[in-house]
């Protein structure tokens, strides 16, 4: 039976007041609401429930999922922001040279749209035909692998996910070739860009699997030739043996951004990674993704690979730091956020100089070169910045992390919460469902986290290109 709140008189005159919820909770009400105890099984039947309700055809229409569609491009959008020609003139080219995507409008004479596809030729053509004191297409040293950047912070909720998506975004309407790795097993990025994961072995785990398989069937040729037992290979290896990163890479709505997705069961690979390395000791686990990526050649498929990790540093995180040439490191402002990116650090510190201390030790024993670990750059950039509120302790921030901290301040926009289910982020979001202030002001904070982040991009690749020609000199 359900008892009625007690209510007291305020002497305010504006009638009863309602005591707080959380007194007077009679603790028979409170056991009737309850229900039995949880034991494992009770996991099964909450994912039984939601399954049913995902598969209910009302929530089949609230899933936008898999029916991602880039939008159009507009003239203004197309001559603002993606190629440096004035629309006059832009509209003059298209006139002249009818081979050319001409656009789309939506009324007679009306503004033209282009898809992303259609932009990128036109790019190419003014690259050719253009002005050559433009810059029409990114720079890109020719000969050099794609560079690989981390967004990683253990912190969670920092904004890793919005800024790898926005970056991996920018970096393509920029015109960049763009491979995104989902390393978060919650798989955010992947709704992103519209993945769709069946299991782990559409993900990184395969890769991971493969690394190890090699390092185990390495070991057993030299297990042969001293007459000892090999260590087996279970069907899990035996399986992964098969599968290339070109199997794991999916397209995406996106013309130049492919994905490897993640899903839950990712997050398998915390577990068993450790269990391999017990297995055989000399297997460099941190190697995993690098290696995978460079043996099945993405590295020379791609301009740009941008990883996202879980706010965890777990060996999957560790593998996406190994394989990094740029580490960015998102953070409010705000006290808490500071003090645990700084332990963030040191656990870096920790975990990388352990790794490089322990293999080094077999290193000087053998004569072999040494481990050690090096990023072209390693920046904490401010994200979700109040410029009212956050200024000084960004400023703090500032004073003592020097090199280490991106001057630039990643502002707060609504625009980035408001775009809604249906499209990620600025760069999908159509300008006229916004005012175009407000737009203009949320696009600008994101393409300045580009600009910051392109700037390490081109010098990290003109530092190789010049090692690479004092090399061959
Ligand atoms: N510049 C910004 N302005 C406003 N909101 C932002 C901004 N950047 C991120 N957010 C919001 O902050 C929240 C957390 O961002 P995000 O998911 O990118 O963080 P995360 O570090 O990837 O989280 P997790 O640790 O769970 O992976 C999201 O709701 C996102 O929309
Ligand atoms: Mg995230």
């Amino acid at each position: 039976m359900s008892r009625k709140p007690l209510l007291s008189r305020s002497g305010t005159g504006r009638g009863p007041q309602t005591q707080p919820p959380y007194f007077n909770i009679h603790p028979d009400d409170a056991l009737a609401e309850l229900g039995a105890p949880v034991g494992t099984a009770g996991f099964a039947a909450a994912a039984e429930m939601a399954a049913r309700g995902r598969a209910d055809p009302v929530g089949q229409q609230l899933n936008v999922e898999g029916r991602k569609e880039l939008r159009r491009f507009s003239t203004w959008e197309v001559t603002r922001y993606l190629i440096p020609v004035a629309a006059p003139h832009f509209r003059r080219v298209l006139k002249a040279n009818p081979d050319l995507p001409q656009g789309r409008s939506e009324s007679e004479g009306g503004t033209k749209w282009f898809t992303l596809d259609e932009v990128l030729k036109l790019r190419v053509f003014f690259a050719s035909e253009g002005s050559r004191a433009k810059h029409y297409l990114p720079y890109r040293p020719e000969g050099l692998p794609a560079k690989i950047v981390a967004v990683a912070n253990f912190k969670g909720g920092v904004g890793k996910t919005s800024t790898a998506a926005h970056l991996a975004m920018s970096a393509a309407l920029d015109g960049y070739r763009v491979l995104v790795v989902d390393l978060d097993s919650q798989g955010s990025m992947t709704s992103i860009f519209g993945g769709r994961v069946e299991d782990e072995w559409a993900t990184v785990f395969p890769l991971l699997a493969r690394d190890y398989a090699e390092s185990l069937q390495a070991e057993n040729r030299l297990r042969m030739g001293r007459g000892e037992p090999p260590l087996s290979l279970d069907d899990t290896l035996a399986e992964a043996l098969k599968v290339s990163a070109r199997d794991v890479i999916q397209t995406t709505h996106w013309p130049n951004i492919d994905l490897i997705g993640a899903q839950l069961n990712l997050y398998w690979a915390e577990f068993q990674i450790p269990v391999w390395r017990m297995a055989l000791k000399s297997w460099k686990l941190w190697d995993g993704l690098i290696n995978r990526l460079e043996v099945d050649n993405v590295l020379s498929n791609y301009d740009l690979i941008v990883l996202d990790t879980p706010p965890a540093l777990g060996y999957l995180t560790i593998n996406g730091l190994a394989a990094a040439d740029i580490l960015l490191v998102p953070l409010g402002a705000s006290f808490l956020e500071f003090d645990s990116t700084g332990r963030f650090f040191d656990v870096l510190h920790a975990t990388f100089g352990s790794i490089e201390e322990g293999e080094n030790l077999a290193a000087r024993a053998l004569g072999t070169p040494e481990l050690r670990f090096e990023w072209d750059a390693v920046r904490a950039v401010v994200t979700r910045f109040d410029g009212v509120q956050q200024m000084e302790m960004a400023n703090l921030m500032q004073t003592y992390m020097g090199p280490f901290m991106s001057p630039y301040r990643q502002d707060f926009t609504a625009l980035v919460g408001q775009a809604g289910e249906q499209v990620s982020g600025i760069y999908e979001a159509d300008y006229r469902d916004f005012n175009r202030e407000t737009y203009i002001r949320g696009r600008e904070t994101f393409d300045a986290t580009y600009a910051m982040f392109k700037k390490l991009l081109i010098g990290a690749w003109r530092r190789d290109e010049l090692d690479l020609k004092a090399g061959a000199a």
